[in-house]
């Protein structure tokens, strides 16, 4: 199976705000199929829809088991997702498919409850914290067409601004060897 390109950084697409998913069809699962390849093929936890340009409240979580080993049980596939509760402060350190190589800590809320859809179309409510939390988060924000890094703060944006225009260079250089 084709894995599918993921948009990085500063691509515009990623700004975008994605429509709920309105049929629950083979073409959405096949979407999801192909975007579960890709992450794990980029040692990626989530990715939303969006990462690969298509504009669809859909996105995939899969932080692992205890030990971090991902396969289909740990996966939760998360469609036209919507925060019901959310609490506390949580600080760690993220990283995102889309702004790859760079990795900062942000805050978010500490546990979350969530109400979204399968891929069936089956309505489903689940508790997060920690890492899962995290997850729900930080996929959620693509879906509204934010990136980790804009929840930065002032100086550690500017470093990350610094860091990527290096990142950027040396990828450059990579491609011409
Ligand atoms: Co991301």
């Amino acid at each position: 199976m084709p894995l599918l390109d993921i948009v990085t950084y500063p691509n515009k697409i990623l700004k975008q705000i994605s429509k709920p998913v309105e049929r629950f069809d083979e073409e959405l699962h096949k979407l999801l199929d192909d975007m579960y390849e890709t992450m794990i093929a980029k040692n990626g936890v989530g990715l939303a829809a969006i990462q690969v340009g298509v504009p669809r409240r859909a996105l995939i979580i899969d932080i692992g088991d205890e030990e971090g080993k991902q396969s289909k049980n740990t996966l939760i596939e998360v469609i036209n997702p919507e925060f019901l509760v959310w609490d506390g402060i949580h600080k760690d350190t993220e990283g995102c498919l889309s702004v790859p190589d760079y990795f900062d800590e942000v805050e978010r809320y500490a546990t979350v409850k969530v109400k979204f859809f399968d891929r069936y179309g089956k309505e489903h409510i689940m508790d997060a914290e920690g890492l899962l939390s995290v997850a729900f988060q930080h996929e959620t924000d693509h879906l509204d067409g934010h990136l980790f890094i804009e929840r930065l703060d002032y100086i550690k944006r500017k470093k990350f601004e610094k860091e990527w225009k290096k990142l950027l260079k040396q990828q450059k250089q990579k491609r011409k060897k």
